[in-house]
Parts: structure tokens; sequence; C-alpha cells
């Protein structure tokens, strides 16, 4: 495979590679065909051995052979089940009723909108990752489970179980990366996980997160026969609980207990309005909130319907939408040369806005909805999110206008346009080039498209926070041909602006003066107003704090691939956007230098200190408090955890240290007394 080492010597190289290849054929061996050869305590060293030459070898994230993603079907040991659903009160409360006899305690979570995952963890270790699909039978993604940093390929408990979750995207990386490649962070979520490779086109899935709601232990006898036997608890908020001790982010829950069904409903309601308030605040995409029975004897007692448990409902957010007829698509260039359909619908009012344009995305979702103009449309908003079309529902009626009004009261007057299929362009609506499919985008090549010119000007002045320059003046600057490319922004002169139509003395004054106060900027500063395809703000200054100058930068190589995908959140797909994307610039970036003067950022300091490199758990009593030798631990540059593993470097153990010490023995961990430790401190 085509990885590259990087900065290994020929020693280390040969060793790493001796060592991959040992894991592959012991992981075969152990995994597909059942047969060890080694005990698990010398794979484990083979495991930590590379693990310390490279913790980014690709084969620690492998298990047995590696599937590509979506080609092999899971038969789930333990069906994924859907969820009773309620969207008002009376349902609520009739759940409470109906389970009533079982107790009023019950775990309540928020209902994460992603995309379900069970991963199968065997002796502690992950060795598949499958997804819902008919809830009998999933997909084998494991390769791409392993990606999301959240995953661990261990646990700290060393059996056989699954835990299931969902797989959610991050808003913020959502709105920053994907926004205009992908409908939603649900369908994102799902087409990371499935897609056969990471450069598929969707999104990377070291970009997602995984949120625990349940864990299911392998009987005792279908388990391995060296682990442990199955766990059994009392309750399911203890189960959470030791999901996050074994190193599993469960989804957040709250207990919720009443004293009678009223007040027990009422618990449950009042937990459905915190969320419905918290919603826009939160980071992930949620629909509503699950309320699961918390004794799990009780569940069994109460068992389920064919479909779903009776002991968990899922309450879910009321549906904002409504429909409405779609009346005409505009194609609308953006700055990173994507062509994407605007919709213009008949004024519609979703969660109290009136909508008359919604975005389509891109070509590839027109295709998928099968719309016409004239049709009939089913329009949702959730959140802060722009409205969007979901749905056809046929050509519409004449009736379907009736009753409709702008957001300024006025009655629209529109009429029904004949039923007609999109035309999907050709060209580019802006400067005619012929535009080219791009997975399911349509893009405009020519980097001074007049479209591309004006969006990424207007991008780069509102990162800059020049407010006098607004989309008018920066129209008006382009179609008068003075500037062609953002550094022409920096040749205007104040004649040149004042000589532009209604433009006052003050105004161009203004203009000019805050050009001028933009013509020294730091290099994380100039990446995030560029607004390169695919990097963002966050992105901008990660690279900012690698690539330190703009000399530096516009001399970036493939040389520099490994440094840049060092840089957390970074993979080859971003490295190459930002390398592509300065390449295809060479000559504004040239301008750029000439006209601006772009400012060193301080390179981003890597953690420094002895003890770089190394996990330390602590146990035991010690002279001081554990807290304090925690602290002088992470600032020598060490991390400290909380479970004993075999990925654990070494065990800090005081008087009577008892199961963690007898663990790390086990595993061949290193354990070190206080003064030991003390030593390690010293540079
Ligand atoms: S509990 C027996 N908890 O909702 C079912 N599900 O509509 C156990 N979901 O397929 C599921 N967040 O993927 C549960 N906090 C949560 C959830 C959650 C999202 C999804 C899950 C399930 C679907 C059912």
């Amino acid at each position: 495979m085509g990885w590259i080492e990087f900065g290994h010597d020929d020693a280390t190289a040969a060793r790493i590679a001796v060592l991959a290849e040992q894991i592959a054929h012991h992981s075969h061996l152990y995994y597909n065909l059942a047969t060890p050869e080694i005990s698990d305590a010398e794979f484990d060293a083979l495991w930590d051995e590379l693990k310390s030459l490279d913790s980014e070898h690709p084969q620690l994230r492998r298990v047995g052979a590696p599937i590509p993603p979506g080609s092999v079907k899971v038969e789930h040991r333990f069906p994924m089940r859907s969820l009773g659903k309620a969207t008002d009160d009376e349902e609520v409360s009739h759940f409470v009723a109906e389970t009533t006899a079982h107790g009023r305690r019950f775990v309540a979570q928020p209902k994460l909108d992603g995309s379900a995952l069970s991963l199968e963890y065997r002796r502690g270790r992950l060795v598949r990752a499958a997804t819902r699909g008919s809830g009998e039978r999933g997909e084998d993604v494991t390769l791409n489970a392993l990606r999301i940093p959240n995953i661990p390929d261990r646990l700290s408990w060393e059996g056989d179980c699954h835990v299931r979750g969902e797989v959610v995207m991050h808003l913020e990386v959502f709105r920053e990366k994907y926004a205009d490649i992908a409908p939603n962070p649900r369908n994102l979520a799902a087409g990371s996980l499935r897609q056969k490779n990471i450069d598929a086109g969707k999104g990377d899935a070291s970009d997602l997160a995984f949120h625990a709601y349940d864990v299911l232990f392998v009987p005792d006898d279908e388990k391995h026969p060296d682990s442990p036997e199955a766990l059994q608890f009392e309750n399911d908020s203890e189960a959470i609980a030791w999901l996050r001790d074994v190193g599993i982010t469960p989804a957040e829950e709250v207990i919720i207990e009443g004293s009678n069904d009223e007040d027990t409903t009422q618990g449950l309601l009042d937990e459905t309005k915190r969320w419905t308030a918290g919603r826009e605040n939160a980071p992930w995409e949620i629909d509503g909130v699950v309320f699961k029975l918390d004794n799990l004897a009780k569940r069994e007692l109460l068992g389920q319907t064919a479909h779903h448990p009776r002991w968990a409902l899922a309450w879910k957010f009321p549906p904002e939408e409504a429909t409405t007829v779609l009346l005409d698509i505009d194609w609308q260039t953006g700055r990173t040369g994507a062509v994407t359909p605007v919709a213009r619908v008949a004024p519609v009012v979703v969660s109290g806005v009136t909508v008359e344009n919604t975005t389509l995305h891109n070509v590839g979702e027109v295709e998928r909805l099968g719309v016409s103009i004239g049709d009939k449309v089913r329009v949702v908003r959730r959140g802060d999110v722009i409205p969007k079309i979901i749905e056809t529902m046929g050509p519409a009626q004449a009736s379907d206008l009736e009753g409709r009004f702008h957001a300024d009261g006025e009655q629209f007057a529109g009429a029904l346009p004949t039923s007609a299929p999109p035309q999907i362009p050709t060209d580019c609506p802006e400067c005619g080039t012929e535009l080219s499919l791009d997975g399911a985008f349509l893009r405009c090549s020519n980097l001074s498209c007049s479209a591309r010119l004006a969006r990424s000007i207007l991008y780069w002045c509102r990162a800059l926070e020049m407010d006098g320059i607004g989309e008018k003046l920066v129209d008006q600057l382009c179609d008068a041909g003075l500037i062609k490319t953002i550094p022409d922004l920096y040749r205007l002169s104040t004649e040149q602006v004042l000589g532009l139509e209604r433009m006052a003395e003050k105004s161009a004054n203004n203009v000019m003066t805050q050009l001028d106060a933009t013509r020294e900027m730091s290099l994380d500063t100039f990446l995030s107003a560029l607004g390169l395809p695919g990097i963002g703000p966050e992105l901008a200054t990660a690279f900012a704090g690698e690539i330190c100058t703009m000399d530096a930068l516009i001399c970036l190589s493939d040389d520099d691939l490994g440094r840049l995908i060092a840089i957390e959140g970074v993979g080859e797909t971003v490295a190459y956007s930002l390398m592509d994307g300065i390449a295809n610039r060479s000559e504004m970036m040239g301008d750029f230098n000439q006209l601006l003067n772009i400012t060193e950022v301080a390179k981003t300091e890597d953690p420094s200190g002895p003890l770089v490199g190394f996990s330390f758990c602590i146990t035991g009593t010690l002279t001081r408090p554990r807290k304090e030798i925690a602290l002088q631990t992470k600032a020598a540059g060490g991390k400290v955890v909380s479970a004993v593993s075999g990925k654990l470097d070494y065990l800090i153990a005081g008087e009577n240290a008892g199961s963690k010490l007898e663990k790390a023995t086990r595993l061949g961990v290193k354990v070190l007394n206080e003064i030991e430790w003390e030593a390690m401190l010293q540079p």
C-alpha cells in the first residue's frame, strides 16, 4: 500500500515493515481462522512496539484481512431494533402508564440524528463494525469505523461485547468543510461510513464521532474461551458508566424518576422542553429525545413488539415542514466554482419564516429528488439550517398557489408554471466555460470566472472585516473590469473607485482606508481570507502554524505532505486541497507577495518534556495527592489515563495498589514507584 514512512532511519523503517507484516499474519490467524500461533501477550508486544515506532501506521487500524467497507454483509448477533415514536404529550403519558408497573425511573438521552453503528469487541479488541442495515443484517464498515477518533480499537475490559451507538458529524465541521457537498450531516455520516475508500469524495470518517447508547454482552457459551464472563448490570445507567470507564463515549444521559404517573410524565415532558430549547446549541443534529426504563430486569419483563422494545420511546421534535410549488430553478456559480441549483418557490411559511428561495445543493440532488418545475414539493427547515426541498409530490394544482403571501404581506400573484423537467446547464451560467461533473457537483474550472471572482472577493473582504466593501461595490468593480483577481483590490486608486457610479468621495476614501489597513496580515489570517475550497478558518490556522511563512506556503510540494498530515485533523484529501489550491494560484500568490506584507506565524509547538509519547496511569497511596502527580506528568508532556490496558506504557503504583497493579503485571505493563517516576521527570 502507498504508505510513506517519514523520518525513520533505515533500520527503524525495516523493523516497522517486519512488525506490520507479523501483525497482519497473526491477526489473520486469530480473527479469520481462529487458529492463533502466538499468545495474546506476544501479539500485544508486537502491536505496542509498532505503535511506539509509528503510532499512525495503517496496520494498527486493521483487523484481520482488510475488508473494503460496504462489500460484506454482517449478520447482527443481536438484532438492531427501531424505537416506538411519540410526538405529543398524550403519547408520552401513555408510555408512562404502560410501563409504570415496572418502575418510574427512566434514562433520557438525546436522539442523535446520524447513522447507527454496531461495534463488535472480542477479547476487548474491535474486530468488526457494522451498519444497521435491515436491523438483522448490516454492512461491514470496520476500516472506516477505525478512522473515527473516539472509537477505541481496544477496550480496557478484555471481553466480548457489542456496543451500539450513533455516528454523527459535528455541525461546525459540517458547515466548515462539507456544507456544499452534502444536503445534511446525517447523509454525510452514513456516506462516509460506507464509502469504499477515503478518497471516494464523501466525508472523511475521521471527522465523525461515535456516541454509544447500548451494550450487549456475548453469552458465556459463545464468548472467546479466554474472555471474562459476560457482565450483568442491574440498571442501564450502570452500563453507561461502565462504557465510559472502558473507553467508549456514551450519548449524554440524565435519569428521571417520579413518584407517580403524573409527575413522571411531567419529568419526561420537561426533558423534551429542555432539549427543544437546547437543540440549536447542540453540537450535533438531534431529532428528539429517547426515554428508556433504567432497570434492565424490568425491560426483560416488558419485552418487545415485532418492531420495537416496549420499554423505550423516542419522542421526536415536531416537524417543521410545509408544501409549496417549485416555480423555477436558477443555477449559481459559487466561490469554489461549484454550480448550485437554487429553487424559487411560491412563498411558504416554515417554522415562522417565509421562504421563497431554497437550495437544492447540487445537480446530484436535483436528479435524486426527480423534481420538475411546476411540482408540488415538501420543504423542511430544521434548526437554523437553510430550508430545503426534501420531496416532490408530483404536478401542482392552481389551488396550491392560493392564499400565499410574501414576507412583506403582499399577496403572491405568480401563476402556475408549465410542468417541465429542470434544465441542467452544460456551461457556466456566468462565464460560459464548459462545466465538468465532480461527484454530485457541476463545476466551473475557470479560476477567473466572474461569479467565482465576485464571491471570493466578498469572502476575502468579510473575513478581513472590511464592511465598506459590500456585494454591490464588488459587482461594480468586477463589471467595470477593475479587478480580475483578489490582489487587484490592492492596485485600485481612489480615482478609479470614485469613478464608479453613485460613489461619494467619503465612501471612496473609506474603501481605500480599509484596503490600506489590510496590507499587512499574518499568514493564518491570509489563509483564512483566501478561502480555498475545503479550507475553513480552523484548518487555515492549523496549516499556518505548521507552514509559518508566505515563502514556505508558495513553495509547498509533495515533500511536505508528511508534515501536513501530521497536523491534527488533517488527512491527505485536505492536505491536497491546500497544495492544489496554492499551486493553481501561483500567479496570484506572487502578486500577494508583492502587494501585501504577510507576516510570519509562530510554529505550533508540539508538546514537549521528557515524558512526551508515554502514557501513565496512577494507583495506590503515594506521598502526595494523585492529582498532583497527574499534573506534573502532564506538564512534562506525558499522557495520563484512568485505566490499565495493554496500550499503557507505565503504571505509577503506590502503597496498597490493588487490581490495577495486578492487571498491569499480567499485561506486562512497566510498573514504576514514585522515586522511579521522579527520576523520569529529569530532562
Ligand atoms: S436506543 C432498541 N438511544 O434511533 C433500540 N437510539 O429510531 C435501542 N438513536 O436505530 C436504541 N439516538 O440508531 C437509542 N440515544 C439513543 C439514540 C438512538 C439515536 C437511533 C438509533 C436507532 C434509531 C431508532
